[in-house]
């Protein structure tokens, strides 16, 4: 008999073989597109920590929400930059905020377009935590959800059609859940940021949002990067409080937490790929040491692989480029 019996190659032989036995695809329509939004008119100005992103006003946001839905994307996740911050964070509910003007200007300019709010305060208090400090400087966790409940009816008021609280306090989900329904909004879905940890890949996005804490850090609240039976738990309760879908971020270090919460879950899981996980690739490419669109490729394929039905990324007009 020839040797080797087995021979895999045959089934990677030529491009045709191999998009035929092709476990895992990846399409424009599975991601989703974040964008900043600041006050003012005709803003767009570059955030240096994130190469080719850019804080926009609502005007010039909608025109970047036309220009990625052409190119097949079809989901923006939007956040906020408050005209001046308080305590409280209360400009995350105004009803002329930042997001609240962008979430009817883009649902008014392109229906189809599936708009998703961040929901936190850590960009709209003045120390830059995700929830009202108590006086001796702590979060006051039960307090927050007052407030984050307020913002959550505030963007589906504008319009949004999913709101994703990224909080990390207990119980968000629930006070969510309840305030929607109470204000009628029953068919607002929530995006839950169910698994996130105390990443230092936020790092870049800190810079974007405004959103560095003052003091202290935040992992009283987003998880230890060590744990994932602990994600399985979060997942579990956000689904007992109402949540729709349940996301994992950061997504290429924590690749087996999206194939546990895929295995064990049976709602969609959304992946996010974070701004340091962007901002190292671009550093990298621009340096010449790796190829930009091979690698951004091979990791978002990764993150379907292990289960993400939708990511969440920067790179989403870049790949739909590629893609077409
Ligand atoms: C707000 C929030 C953060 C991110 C999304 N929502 C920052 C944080 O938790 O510190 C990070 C997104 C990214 O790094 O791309 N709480």
């Amino acid at each position: 008999m020839a040797f080797p019996v087995h021979r895999p190659r045959r089934l990677r032989s030529t491009p045709a073989v191999r998009s035929l036995v092709r476990e895992t695809d990846l399409r424009a329509d599975r991601l989703i597109y974040p964008l900043f939004v600041v006050p003012g008119r005709d803003v767009v100005e570059p955030v240096a920590s994130m190469p080719g992103v850019e804080h926009r006003s609502v005007d010039r946001a909608v025109e970047r929400a036309r220009e990625v839905f052409e190119l097949g994307i079809r989901a923006v996740l939007l956040f906020g930059l408050p005209r001046t911050k308080d305590e409280q964070g209360s400009e995350a509910f105004a009803p002329d905020g930042a997001v609240q003007q962008a979430v009817a200007a883009l649902k008014d300019a392109l229906p189809d377009l599936l708009v998703v709010t961040d929901v936190c305060l850590c960009a709209y208090t003045s120390h830059g935590h995700c929830g009202i400090l108590t006086a001796d400087g702590r979060i006051d966790n039960d307090a927050t959800l007052e407030q984050l409940a307020r913002v959550a009816v505030s963007h589906a008021r504008a319009g949004a059609d999913w709101v994703a609280p990224s909080d990390m306090m207990d119980g968000r989900v629930a006070a969510i859940r309840r305030a929607l329904d109470q204000e009628g909004f029953t068919d607002t879905a929530i995006l839950s940021y169910a698994v996130k940890y105390a990443s230092a890949f936020y790092g870049p996005f800190r810079e974007a949002a405004h959103s560095a804490p003052a003091f202290g850090d935040r992992r009283t609240h987003q998880m230890d990067p060590a744990n994932v039976r602990e994600a399985l738990r979060e997942v579990a309760l956000d689904l007992e409080e109402g949540a729709d879908l349940v996301m994992v971020k950061p997504a290429l270090a924590y690749l087996d937490v999206i194939r546990a919460v895929r295995q064990q879950f049976p709602v969609p899981v959304v992946a996010y790929n974070v701004s340091g996980e962007y901002s190292l690739v671009k550093a990298a490419a621009r340096l010449g040491w790796v190829d930009e669109r091979a690698v951004v490729l091979e990791a978002l394929t990764a993150m379907r692989r292990a289960g993400a039905d939708a990511i969440i990324t920067y790179h989403a007009p870049d790949v739909a480029r590629w893609l077409a």
